[in-house]
């Protein structure tokens, strides 16, 4: 049996506790910023011994690599804004590698209530990071795949996935450069739906070559189970999203993939909603994917003429398309037409 814990101690265990915790902790005082307190686990996270760190002030003691400006950001923010509690996560350079930092602030209190010291947590979750990095690009790959395959037995060759996403971030980057949408339009925006684009149809492995392939005109049922592959894409990779840690662009792609045939006055499938009710990237992508499926050669029908096809699209702004997304198309025209060339089909 153990000595008896004494409540008196209280303050000795506590100390010990932080002194031997996996996680670092560091205590900056929030007046003159100068570090008050360090324990082993983050001089080992953070690669400075305690007496390079205690004492000192925290601007001289992290800014010597320029690639760690993201770390001082995180912590300059829990100094500034101390009175509330922040969980961020930053890369951090130690001159021989870059880790991975899960950052937690809390802050310490005068007799007054007034917040004194900013109290930094460190993990070091670089494995995990990595790991979860492995396992996304794995998912990629799989769902990718899938994309390929719904896209051969569509009688494509790759080209409609290739030229797709490409207009997309064409019509995407001209709203951003337009400053249209500027609370969903960002760099990350921009990322998520290029790589997510691919995907809008990965549904399409629920329907037969049949109906796929059929070359004439589909009866009504065969229609439904063709308007089905929207809803079926969305709830694969809601599935995909489940099974797996969580990834932004796999958020867009559900997007895309569910709603990419709704109509912007509600009257497409599958739930009919309408304006922004639909999502930015699925507006883009119906655009996209419309004008796509008009221009190219089909095993059922000829490619149409470009004009014709733009005139479709001018017709149908404010019923099907965004009006917003069609005139970012339309200002992107010799870019989208430079896409189609180089990607054609024959
Ligand atoms: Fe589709």
């Amino acid at each position: 049996m153990s000595a008896n814990l004494d409540a008196t101690n209280n303050d000795v265990i506590s100390r010990n506790i932080i002194r031997d915790m996996g996680n670092g902790v560091l205590v900056i005082d929030k007046a003159n910023r100068i570090i008050s307190f360090v324990n082993d686990s983050a001089a080992k996270i953070l690669d400075k011994t305690k007496e390079e760190m205690i004492g000192q002030k925290f601007a001289a003691c992290f800014f010597e690599y320029e690639e760690n400006d993201a770390f001082n950001d995180c912590v300059n923010k829990a100094i500034y804004e101390s009175d509330v509690s922040h969980k961020m996560m930053t890369p951090y350079y130690t001159g021989k590698e870059t880790k991975t930092l899960y950052v937690t602030s809390s802050y310490t209190k005068d007799d007054n209530g007034k917040p004194v010291g900013v109290v930094l947590i460190l993990d070091d979750i670089t494995e995990k990071a990595q790991l979860q990095e492995r396992l996304i690009k794995n998912q990629l790959g799989t769902i990718m795949m899938m994309a390929e395959l719904v896209e051969s037995r569509d009688g494509n060759t790759g080209g409609h996935i290739k030229r797709t996403a490409e207009y997309v971030k064409i019509i995407a980057q001209q709203l951003f450069d337009d400053k249209k949408f500027p609370e969903e339009i960002d760099d990350k925006f921009l990322n998520d739906i290029t790589t997510a684009a691919p995907l809008h149809d990965v549904g399409k492995i629920s329907v037969s070559d049949a109906i796929l392939n059929k070359p004439g005109r589909l009866t009504d049922e065969e229609f439904a189970i063709m308007k089905s592959h929207a809803a079926v894409g969305r709830k694969l990779l809601k599935d995909a999203v489940e099974a797996t840690e969580h990834s932004s662009f796999l958020d867009t792609a559900i997007d895309m993939a569910g709603a990419h045939h709704e109509w912007w006055n509600g009257r497409g499938y599958p739930d009919g909603i309408s304006g922004d009710k639909i999502p930015l990237s699925a507006r883009i992508m119906a655009i996209a994917d419309v004008f796509d499926a008009l221009v190219s050669k089909r095993v059922y029908k000829p490619g149409m003429p470009l004009e014709k096809a733009y005139a479709i699209i001018r017709e149908e702004t404010g019923t099907h398309f965004d009006p917003v997304c069609v005139e970012a198309f339309f200002k992107a025209q010799e870019k989208i037409e430079r896409v189609l060339k180089s990607h054609a089909d024959d």
